[in-house]
Parts: structure tokens; sequence; C-alpha cells
């Protein structure tokens, strides 16, 4: 049963009940930090199209009342490096001012991201701002993001599957794996 293990990956790093384990834990987490507050205060950005598999997820598990909003980024052309520049595509529907802002990504690599969305949103005035990342690649942090949730602190490795790409390949797998570098190292 289940998909076959595609001949780019390495190897599975997070299987599919260590994942949903932590991500029950992050939505516990999370119910009781912003327990009592009203649905249209709280409003969960998902940063696509990486983090919609987790927020999706994360979501359905929190006993909280939340609104979905999404907001989409350029990401890196195709290939595993990072250049620093941010670039946005689609912002949010919702106007966040006033709002408790909690920021839903994928993955903390060089930190240039998620900085970007935390300045952006930060300008916009929200009632409060967090940050809840699936993954972290400490090796790998350029500048300094406040983290307020993490699901998992992995090594520099690309990961895919779970929401994570590799040239908009391999996001639908239901574990997290690591490719094998000569797929990534050109
Ligand atoms: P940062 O700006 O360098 O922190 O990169 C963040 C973005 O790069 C994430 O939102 C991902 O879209 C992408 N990214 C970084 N590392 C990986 C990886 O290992 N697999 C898939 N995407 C990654
Ligand atoms: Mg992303």
């Amino acid at each position: 049963m289940g998909v076959p293990v595609p001949d780019s990956v390495d190897y599975i790093l997070l299987d599919e009940p260590t994942i949903q384990n932590r991500v029950q834990e992050m939505a516990d987490q999370i119910s009781a930090d912003y327990h009592g507050i009203r649905n249209e205060d709280f409003l969960l950005v998902g940063v696509l199209k990486g983090s919609f598999i987790y927020l999706a997820d994360l979501a359905r598990r929190l006993t909280v009342p939340h609104r979905v909003d999404f907001i989409a980024l350029s990401s890196y052309a195709d290939k595993a490096e990072a250049t620093g520049a941010v670039r946005l595509i689609m912002d949010t529907r919702a106007d966040v001012a006033g709002k408790h802002v909690l920021i839903v990504e994928d993955i903390l690599d060089t930190g240039y991201t998620l900085r970007y969305l935390y300045r952006l949103f930060e300008a916009r005035e929200p009632a409060s701002l967090r940050t809840a990342a699936l993954l972290s690649k400490p090796d790998r942090h350029k500048v300094e993001v406040p983290l307020h949730y993490l699901g998992f602190s992995i090594p520099d490795v690309w990961v895919v599957g779970y929401g994570l790409d590799y040239a908009d390949r391999f996001r639908t797998l239901p574990y997290i794996a690591a490719l094998k570098p000569r797929v990534y190292q050109k």
C-alpha cells in the first residue's frame, strides 16, 4: 500500500506518524496559547506553496476558532539555493490590522523569507504576530527571525514531501525525505 518511494529520495527523515504527532503537539500548544480568542480575531496565514499541507493538518487540529488566509512569495528559481531576495506574488485577502496573526511556514532555511514576512506584517499593525514553522535548518540560518512554534530542527539537507518541493516536484509525498544530493547538486 502507499505511494512508492521515488528513486530521487535518499532517505526518509520524518515519517507520517512522527509528523502527525508533532503537528498535534503544536496544535495543542497553539490552542492553549490562543484560548478564548474569537474567530474574527485569529488569522492563520499560510505561506504558499510549501505550507499548504502542514497548514491544513495544523488548522484542523486547532480547538480554537480561526480564519485561514494565504500569501505567496517567490521561491528559489528551481534550485536549492538562496538568493536572499524575496518577492511578494500574492497578498492576503484579509486586512491584518488589529488581528492576531500567526504566520505558518514550511521551513526556515536562511531566514530571509520569514524575516521579510515578519517585517511586512509588523508594519500593518496586527494585535499580535507569531510564527509557526514546521522545519528549521539551524546550520543554514543567516538572519535572526522570531520563531514561536517549531516542529523539528533538521540537518542541512534538501528535503521534500508534506508540501515541500524540489523544482515543484515531490510535494504530496506523505513523509519528509532527504533528496539524493546528485538530484539538486548540478
Ligand atoms: P529562506 O528564506 O532561506 O529561509 O527559505 C525559506 C524557503 O525556501 C522555504 O519557505 C522553502 O520554500 C524553501 N526551502 C528551503 N529549504 C528547503 C528544503 O530543504 N526543501 C524545500 N524547500 C526549501
Ligand atoms: Mg516556503
